[in-house]
């Protein structure tokens, strides 16, 4: 452009002036006086522009940790709309779980952690879903929900009793524990260890102490597990891996103090996967379990209010290390009059219920509950007396619902129901 008046038109135009002043400029007459002027006014642009980039720089300084997170995000959000990926509600939604969780500063930091990488990663990948089920994990399990004990010996006594008939030892240890929880909150809980034959009442027992105390339930079973892995859980990178059966277990509960049975303890195996039983030291030592490692959660987490409850058949396969971090109490079996008096009690009127019948429909009397026990069980507990019994409910049912009759069980007809007596 060499035309000076050009020049003068075209910077004139692109001046940010006021109307008065673009007014007294095209007013001046003289062509280079208006230059001159139009250099003045562009020399206070440059240096305005100047100071506004020196703001802007000290702004973007003074911008702290947060606001930058925040902007960030805004654009990152953008973006993925753009892709199509707007999957930033589910994100929000876990951050703002996260924040209502109190939890241990190392444990958020993971848990952050993961939730930035799926934010990253795009939503219908492996790797989120992955992830995804991890967060599930997480957000699943009791972190603070603690549950209060009931620690009313009476209460305790009620359910204990009517839920099982004899078993005055184990009664006594539970009622013994309560006491204790009674005087001294933290104390550390007992392990017991129920050691019997089948059919004495061990597992059930558990659940009822649970009910007892006023504590969630929860029931693992170690028979054939071989593998560290089901205890410890599995690392992450595995496909489809998953936590351990404690942590399971105590997500099942619901709380972070459940009574948890730990089920057939002598039937726990090892191989070449590692040793389950060594794994199992760390959970029940009460000096470790506070911060129980699962591989899969990869954060600690606190057992140590759970109340563990074993049983076992024999003490024989129990490593020692294990044996003598629990207190084992025998159950030896029931005598004759102790099963016909469990099922006077119990059996019978829980397998009548069961079976949808009523007690005058049906009368099983304690002549058949002998013949029963000395004739068709060979067991030192009542497991095979209650299926029996339930077995005659069944018949009842059906004698009711074809021809409208009540059977009346006696020793005389009891091989047309259960077959002849083996000798
Ligand atoms: N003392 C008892 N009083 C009432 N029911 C009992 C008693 N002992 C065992 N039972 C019943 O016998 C059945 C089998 O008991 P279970 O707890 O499975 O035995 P275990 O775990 O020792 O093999 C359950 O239905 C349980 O309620
Ligand atoms: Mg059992």
């Amino acid at each position: 452009m060499q035309d000076p008046e050009k020049i003068a038109d075209f910077i004139l135009s692109h001046l940010t002036l006021n109307l008065e002043q673009a007014q007294e400029l095209l007013e001046l007459s003289d062509q280079s006086q208006l230059l001159e002027e139009l250099y003045h006014h562009l020399g206070k642009e440059i240096e305005r522009g100047e100071i506004d980039e020196k703001i802007r720089s000290n702004a973007r300084d003074s911008m702290n940790q947060a606001q930058k997170e925040f902007y960030l995000r805004e654009q990152l959000r953008a973006i993925k709309k753009e892709l199509g990926e707007d999957d930033l509600e589910e994100i929000e939604v876990l951050r703002e779980k996260l924040d209502k969780l109190e939890l241990a500063d190392e444990v958020k930091i993971e848990v952050k952690r993961q939730i930035n990488r799926l934010e990253r990663t795009s939503p219908d990948s492996m790797e989120a879903a992955v992830i995804r089920n991890y967060l599930e994990w997480i957000f699943g399990l009791p972190w603070t929900i603690h549950t209060p004990d009931n620690l009313d010996i009476e209460h305790a006594k009620c359910v204990l009793d009517s839920d099982h008939h004899g078993l005055k030892d184990i009664k006594d240890r539970i009622l013994d524990f309560i006491s204790i929880r009674k005087l001294k909150q933290d104390g550390f809980a007992p392990i017991l260890c129920f050691v019997g034959p089948p059919g004495t009442g061990k597992t059930s027992l558990g659940q009822s102490i649970a009910k007892s105390l006023g504590r969630t339930y929860a029931r693992i079973s170690l028979g054939g597990v071989k593998d560290e892995a089901e205890i410890r859980g599995h690392r992450r990178t595995y496909v489809g891996a998953m936590p351990g059966r404690f942590i399971q277990a105590i997500r099942k509960a619901g709380s972070c103090n459940p009574v948890i049975m730990i089920d057939e303890l002598d039937k726990i195996g090892s191989d070449f996967r590692g040793d389950p039983s060594a794994a199992m030291l760390e959970v029940l030592d009460p000096h470790q379990n506070k911060t129980f490692y699962d591989n899969y959660l990869g954060i600690p987490f606190d057992i140590s209010k759970v109340m563990f409850i074993a049983t076992a058949n024999s003490l024989e396969t129990i490593s020692d290390p294990l044996r003598d971090r629990m207190e084992v109490i025998e159950l030896s079996g029931y005598t004759m009059e102790e099963k016909q008096e469990i099922a006077r009690r119990h059996l019978i009127a829980k397998a009548i219920s069961d079976s949808g019948l009523t007690e005058d429909k049906v009368c099983i009397d304690s002549l058949v509950v002998g013949d029963i026990i000395s004739n068709y069980t060979k067991e030192s507990g009542v497991r095979q007396l209650e299926r029996i019994i339930r077995k005659l409910c069944s018949k009842a049912a059906r004698s009711i619902v074809e021809e409208n009759k009540s059977i009346i069980f006696s020793a005389e007809n009891l091989d047309r129901y259960l077959g002849p007596v083996d000798s």
